[in-house]
């Protein structure tokens, strides 16, 4: 069985986001709010209110080169002191390393985010790693991950980057979005990025020329 069909071209996808030039903001239909953030902007309570809750029911499993959907039941949650070490610690020092992230706000409350390492993977140098890409879980399915996924697009071109590489959860429904989004199989995988999540499906989004939006 194909990994993705259906609609896979992300890069045909329309941005949902207007900019408000005057305060460098955009605001989608569903008034939220994305901003890149800096290290000084990151509060150590910022992911408190954040529900990563997700139940995975199905996972795409590789098996004699053909990838097949498996029964896999479980939770994937994140606790609070997990949430603290995202906003304390692992987020500023991606952007201390020169990567992006970005935030969607409901009003203060930041209700998704992505985070782009500031460096190239690969064999040619081609990669730029997609590390984290999450919507809270009352927000999901409002077209917030595309905005962002697209925000992410027009900061790893801007990068200069040949590709994006995600490493992505292997649930049908984070793969229905990646699918969705145009992302697919990678050529290459990282082999550090495998050992860490070998039951991920990881997977590469190509990086056209021309902008779809002005990213910040
Ligand atoms: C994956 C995730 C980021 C998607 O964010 P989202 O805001 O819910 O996604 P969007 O509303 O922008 O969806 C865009 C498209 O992706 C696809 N999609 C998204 N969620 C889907 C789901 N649960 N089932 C099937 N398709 C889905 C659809 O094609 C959707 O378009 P449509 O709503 O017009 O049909 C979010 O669901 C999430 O954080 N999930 C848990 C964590 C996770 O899986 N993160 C990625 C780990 S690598």
């Amino acid at each position: 069985m194909p990994l993705c069909h259906g609609n896979q071209d992300g890069r045909r996808l329309a941005a949902v986001g207007r900019m408000d030039e005057s305060e460098g903001l955009a605001m989608s239909s569903v008034n939220i709010l994305y901003r890149q953030l800096g290290v000084s902007d990151i509060e150590t309570d910022m992911l408190d209110a954040f529900n990563r809750y997700q139940e995975v029911k199905k996972c795409w499993r590789k098996q004699n080169n053909e990838w097949i959907l498996i029964d896999n039941h479980f939770i994937e949650d994140w606790d609070d002191a997990k949430k603290k070490k995202l906003a304390a610690l692992y987020l500023p020092s991606i952007i201390k390393r020169g990567g992006t992230v970005c935030g969607a706000f409901d009003k203060d409350k930041l209700i998704g985010f992505f985070a782009l390492a500031g460096n190239f993977i690969g064999s040619r140098q081609q990669y730029i790693w997609l590390i984290s890409l999450h919507v809270s879980y009352e927000y999901r399915r409002k077209g917030i991950g595309k905005e962002l996924f697209l925000r992410c697009v027009d900061a790893a071109k801007k990068s200069g980057a040949e590709k994006l590489y995600i490493s992505a959860h292997s649930a049908q429904e984070s793969q229905a979005f990646y699918c969705a989004m145009g992302c697919v199989e990678t050529e290459e995988i990282i082999p550090e990025l495998y050992a860490a999540e070998p039951c991920d499906v990881h997977m590469e989004y190509a990086l056209s020329k021309e902008t779809t939006q002005p990213a910040f």
